[in-house]
């Protein structure tokens, strides 16, 4: 039997009645655009993060992109970023003929390393988009310090993979201008299909997130500015809102199954392993349980015939990607280029089975002794 990577069928079968209702809520009053549980769903989620605004969109990419546009991103601006992400963290900023700066990442954590930020401003620079990668936020004190000081630039966290968990003792996306995640399936509070969320507590972003979601309109058929069609419909923030009821549980599973990977890396004694470094000042929701590894393929090959999925949470930075190599020279990011080569994440979800985990475990002692 193959260990699922991510096991959304055992939620589902869980929380089967509250979604089950909340879709046939939605299919009775049959408002499937801005219906009553969009309204809903962003108090929830405002409350949540402690956040003063959150504005839902139709995806985490949505979110980064009416981020940017509410911040009047324009071409030949400089937006600092990192090269080990997903591709839409670099694309949207591409996307508005702006440039993102590639920093280089933390060896441990594969966050954006604060320390070489500030040599990397330039006037021409309008913002600074840290990512959550997997699940932990970065250094946002010293990040929001660094912006502080170099003009107000506003920081915009990609908090994509990190919604639930928290930096000294405040919530993942209420930690700087704007925060940004996304509710794909996979990552730690996911709908049925896309969605996403901006959360900001400054009142004229808000404003501008609004209408940039529903094409620049501030009133029906006044066009402001110009925006996007992203809105989340009202099917998918349903389903959140049935899945929310359940979060602070999965969160804690998450953390309890993270942190036992962990422990049993280290009383194992596996050679060749290097398992997450989590800061003492933050909890991670684990989007991923990354472990760094060599001889990533073999290994993976030889876990995946023992029912054993894995996946690559990236193999490639975005400076050596086609479309965006020429915006930066792939050896400025040294330690993105080594992450690439060697990371690979392990079946993870708050479903996952203390004995699947076991067998993870056991079989990765034997391939590495
Ligand atoms: C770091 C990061 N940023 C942005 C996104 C984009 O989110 P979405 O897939 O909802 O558009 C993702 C999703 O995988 C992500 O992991």
């Amino acid at each position: 039997m193959t260990i699922p990577f991510i096991d959304l069928k055992t939620q589902y079968q869980a929380i089967k009645t509250q979604i089950n209702a909340r879709i046939n809520s939605v299919l009775e009053h049959g408002q499937y655009i801005m219906g009553p549980e969009v309204k809903e769903l962003e108090e929830r989620l405002a409350l949540y993060t402690g956040s003063k605004h959150c504005i839902t969109v139709a995806s985490g990419t949505e979110a980064l992109l009416i981020s940017l546009m509410a911040l009047d991103i324009s071409p030949g601006d400089e937006i600092i970023t990192t090269p080990f992400t997903f591709v839409a963290t670099a694309e949207v900023i591409v996307l508005l003929g702006a440039r993102p700066i590639f920093v280089d990442v933390e060896p441990d954590t594969g966050n954006i390393d604060s320390t070489k930020i500030e040599s990397a401003i330039t006037s021409r620079t309008k913002a600074i988009m840290p990512v959550s990668l997997y699940g932990q936020v970065s250094d946002m004190d010293e990040i929001n310090a660094i912006a502080a000081r170099n003009g107000n630039l506003p920081v915009i966290e990609d908090a994509a993979q990190s919604f639930g968990s928290s930096y000294k003792g405040k919530k993942s996306c209420n930690l700087s201008t704007i925060g940004c995640t996304s509710f794909f399936p996979s990552k730690p509070l996911g709908c049925y299909g896309d969605g996403g969320a901006i959360f900001t507590n400054d009142e004229s972003i808000a404003k501008a997130c609004r209408e940039i979601r529903v094409h620049g309109q501030s009133k029906r058929y006044v066009h402001t500015r110009l925006g996007v069609g992203g809105r989340m419909d009202t099917l998918q923030c349903a389903i959140v809102l049935a899945k929310l009821d359940r979060f602070d549980w999965e969160v804690s599973q998450r953390q309890l199954i993270g942190q036992r990977y962990i422990d049993l890396f280290v009383s194992k004694q596996i050679p060749g392993i290097i398992a997450p470094t989590i800061r003492s000042d933050r909890s991670s929701v684990y989007a991923q349980f990354t472990i760094q590894i060599q001889n990533r393929e073999l290994i993976q090959k030889q876990l995946n015939d023992l029912g054993i999925p894995t996946a690559v949470h990236y193999p490639v930075p975005l400076n050596e990607q086609p479309a965006y190599q020429h915006l930066c020279c792939p050896d400025c990011t040294p330690i993105s280029k080594q992450l690439s080569n060697q990371v690979m994440s392990l079946p993870m979800g708050p479903d996952l089975l203390r004995s699947d985990q076991d067998k993870i475990i056991d079989n990765l002692k034997v391939l590495f002794s």
